[in-house]
């Protein structure tokens, strides 16, 4: 056993201590070493006691309370079983991509073993999905603890509700366990992060619209597409190429008949503000011409079977070869080849799919042809390891060696990951797969967007419309709860699948076009508040799509509310998520003003609201501080003059910190962005720059919810001029420190 920090506790069954797998980046070389003689001993760590009675651990804190006891750890042939107490009442989050309800208390069993479910997705029992992470927290009020399993191999775990017990069953007979011990949700993730790692800082543009459909076939279909969304005025910052750009499905190819000039294409999407996503699967077509498969085959570079030949997978090209990527000079060359598809090309980003990795070609899957991925074999090192012990790690293990490598230009990428496991939030962004559109799949996308930020992912999304089913367009109104949603995801792309009518934002008739188009703009004003959330995930591992009791620990009801969220420490939204336009809404306590009636409500309560078709209901918190700025076609067209920061504090105080740094590249780790802290209480603003590393935008106008106009405003000691308007108090001033005192 070993103590890693004062709330985090590893403790190593039958394996080295000084192995871990490449998702865990503790450094813990500094903590005290806890060397226990035999199976028995007690010590104290912080403000916990640790027991180890028989060779089983138990946690207790200062005051005696029970926080963490293991019931049993036995092996048989090549496999764990290990089980420890569920608290009574906690409710139990994480392990990745999810569906079903968030309180993963009400599954009675949860397989980690990321995988293609195909057309089963589209039942919420679903269960393995395509994204798995060996890390739950059980929570309630005043309690968490999260456990990390570190550990690549196929899991499966089994929830005992009535006698409060959790069996996690698991290939290999090691046991590599990290307990993190806290207060809250909150606490628990930043030991989570510590343990693997912060999210990665992407670049602004990403956090701007993305359209993407299976597929966009040809040069003269993307440039249509992209003169729409400038013809009709809807930001758009990203077009998505899938697999039919490539020739025969080839990766890092381009169709010569259908793009046969595909970097003059680019450079014209650049000069009209558009960046260019493709796709790479990580298929190698098995042919002996081809030169990147005669590469991966002389350097020994495939996935094995377990006869030791080469792997066949039946991929998009047909027969194909897969990259080993558990090997460093695979995941090296993986990158390059990405790095000089990028310098050849120009293209500014990457969706890695069919990463869990996916064997089989869909179609074959749906006819059941598939070639299944258990014979899959991996070897490193003189070691070779069946895909059982080691295949939840293959995307993560891609996504770093293609960060890394795409890191050396200097130039932040943009990386979209469909598998993954605990780390992949260092690397790329994720989504939630082949989502239907439907109102259960709508729905169901809040749900596992929150679970997938309580197993430490931060930049997640979801298909916006609607991926499957083939032949039938989404329905307009779908559709357009969908676009509002998607403002608030982290990641906001529309994507569809190929077969089906188009599904663009002028597709739904001009009403429908005036709605999506206003939503993606609010998206884009929304975008310096945005990128300063994305600040703190990078730095703080605060989550950016939170579940309604990370902001409010004390209350009871939130924590089941898992169709709501808030978006950053400011925003609550409540979409709606079914044909009616009327839901029930809970507000936790403390004033909650409805953004766009202005009206004021008290919590805690739920209210029944109604809202139309143009109207996503979204609340401001008290102490709540957002920052807008005008609305562009896409990031950088203009430069940003003014931000708009709106500031609601009716009793309770609150503070938000602007980011800023130049969007692109990796300067900001040398000290050059801006962080600009704004304090709001009822009656003082203060403005006080933190940090001053980059210039940004200068003029601020600060908008404060104030039910009745101010006798003065008080601005550094001196009067200063305002002006107030249907209870919006508006004071123009500049990004420098200031005081500024409201008098009432
Ligand atoms: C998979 C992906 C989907 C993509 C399709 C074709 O289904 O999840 O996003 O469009 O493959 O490449």
């Amino acid at each position: 056993m070993e103590e890693t920090s004062c709330n985090i506790i590893r403790f190593v069954r039958n394996k080295d201590p000084s192995r871990r797998t490449e998702a865990v980046v503790f450094d813990s070389c500094s903590c005290v070493k806890i060397e226990p003689t035999g199976s028995e001993g007690r010590y104290s760590i912080g403000f916990y006691t640790i027991r180890i009675v028989g060779g089983l651990v138990e946690i207790r804190d200062n005051n005696d309370n029970l926080l963490f006891r293991e019931i049993e750890f036995k092996t048989q042939k090549d496999r764990a079983m290990w089980s420890h107490v569920l608290v009574e009442d906690a409710r139990l989050y994480g392990f990745g991509g999810k569906d079903g309800p968030l309180d993963k208390r009400k599954w009675r069993r949860i397989v980690l073993r990321n995988t293609d479910p195909t057309m089963r997705y589209r039942s919420p029992e679903a269960d393995p999905l395509y994204l798995n992470i060996p890390f739950y927290i059980m929570a309630k009020k005043g309690y968490a603890v999260g456990v990390y399993i570190d550990s690549p191999s196929y899991m499966e775990v089994h929830i005992d509700k009535k006698k409060g017990v959790i069996t996690v069953e698991k290939i290999g007979t090691d046991l590599d366990v990290y307990i993190i011990l806290g207060s809250s949700v909150k606490e628990v993730l930043d030991g989570y992060v510590k343990i693997t790692g912060k999210p990665y800082m992407p670049p602004l543009w990403v956090l701007g619209f993305h359209q993407s459909k299976w597929s966009y076939k040809s040069e003269e279909e993307v440039m249509f597409i992209a003169k729409k969304f400038r013809e009709y005025n809807i930001p758009c910052d990203a077009i998505h190429l899938d697999i039919d750009y490539m020739d025969g499905f080839k990766p890092f190819t381009w169709h010569p008949g259908r793009f046969p000039n595909p970097k003059h294409m680019i450079e014209q999407l650049h000069s009209m503000g558009f960046k260019v996503v493709v796709i790479v699967d990580p298929y190698i077509k098995i042919d002996d011409r081809d030169k990147l498969f005669l590469e991966g085959i002389n350097k020994d570079y495939f996935v094995k079977d377990k006869k030791g030949g080469i792997f066949v997978a039946r991929g998009w090209p047909g027969k194909s070869a897969m990259p080993n990527f558990l090997r460093e000079e695979v995941r090296k060359w993986w990158g390059e080849l990405y790095l000089r598809f990028y310098r050849e090309y120009g293209v500014d980003g990457f969706k890695n799919d069919m990463n869990e990795p996916s064997t089989e070609t869909r179609l074959r899957s749906y006819l059941g042809l598939g070639v299944k991925p258990k014979n899959m074999v991996f070897c490193r090192n003189g070691e070779c390891l069946e895909i059982e012990k080691v295949g939840n790690i293959y995307a993560l293990l891609e996504c770093m060696g293609v960060y890394s490598t795409l890191r050396k230009t200097g130039r932040r990428f943009f990386i979209l990951s469909r598998s993954g496991f605990a780390g992949i939030q260092r690397y790329s962004a994720n989504w939630t797969g082949d989502i239907w559109s439907t109102w259960r799949h709508i729905r169901a996308s809040v749900s596992m967007l929150l679970n997938m930020s309580l197993s430490g992912l931060f930049f997640i999304g979801a298909d916006i419309g609607g991926f499957f089913p083939p032949f039938k367009k989404t329905n307009r109104k779908l559709y357009l709860r969908w676009i509002q949603l998607g403002v608030f995801y982290p990641f906001m792309r529309a994507h569809y699948a190929k077969a089906r009518p188009p599904q663009e934002p002028w597709c739904f008739g001009k009403e429908a076009l005036e709605i999506a188009r206003r939503y993606i703009e609010l998206r884009y004003s929304l975008l310096p508040y945005i990128y300063s959330l994305f600040r703190r995930a990078h730095i703080d591992g605060e989550l950016i799509f939170r579940p309604l009791f990370y902001d409010f620990p004390y209350d009871e009801k939130a924590y089941d509310i898992d169709d709501q969220f808030m978006f950053g420490p400011s925003i609550l939204v409540a979409p709606i998520l079914h044909r009616k336009d009327q839901r029930e809404i809970y507000l936790p306590g403390g004033y909650w003003l409805d953004y766009w009636s202005g009206e004021v409500y008290s919590g805690p309560k739920s209210i029944s609201y109604t809202a139309d078709l143009s109207i996503i209901p979204i609340f401001v918190r008290d102490g709540g501080i957002l920052v807008f700025q005008e609305p562009q076609r896409y990031v950088g067209e203009k430069k940003v003059e003014k931000y708009d920061i709106l500031v609601f504090s009716k009793e309770r105080a609150g503070e938000f910190v602007i980011y800023e740094d130049d969007g692109i590249s990796y300067d900001f780790e040398r000290g050059i962005y801006t962080e600009t802290k704004i304090m709001a209480s009822p009656t003082q603003i203060q403005i006080k720059i933190l940090h001053r590393g980059y210039e940004g935008v200068q003029h601020l106008r600060l908008r404060i919810f104030m039910e009745m106009k101010p006798k003065e405003v008080i601005l550094d000691d001196s009067k200063y001029r305002f002006s107030y308007h249907d209870r919006w108090l508006e004071i123009e001033t500049t990004k420098t420190n200031h005081e500024i005192r409201i008098e009432i």
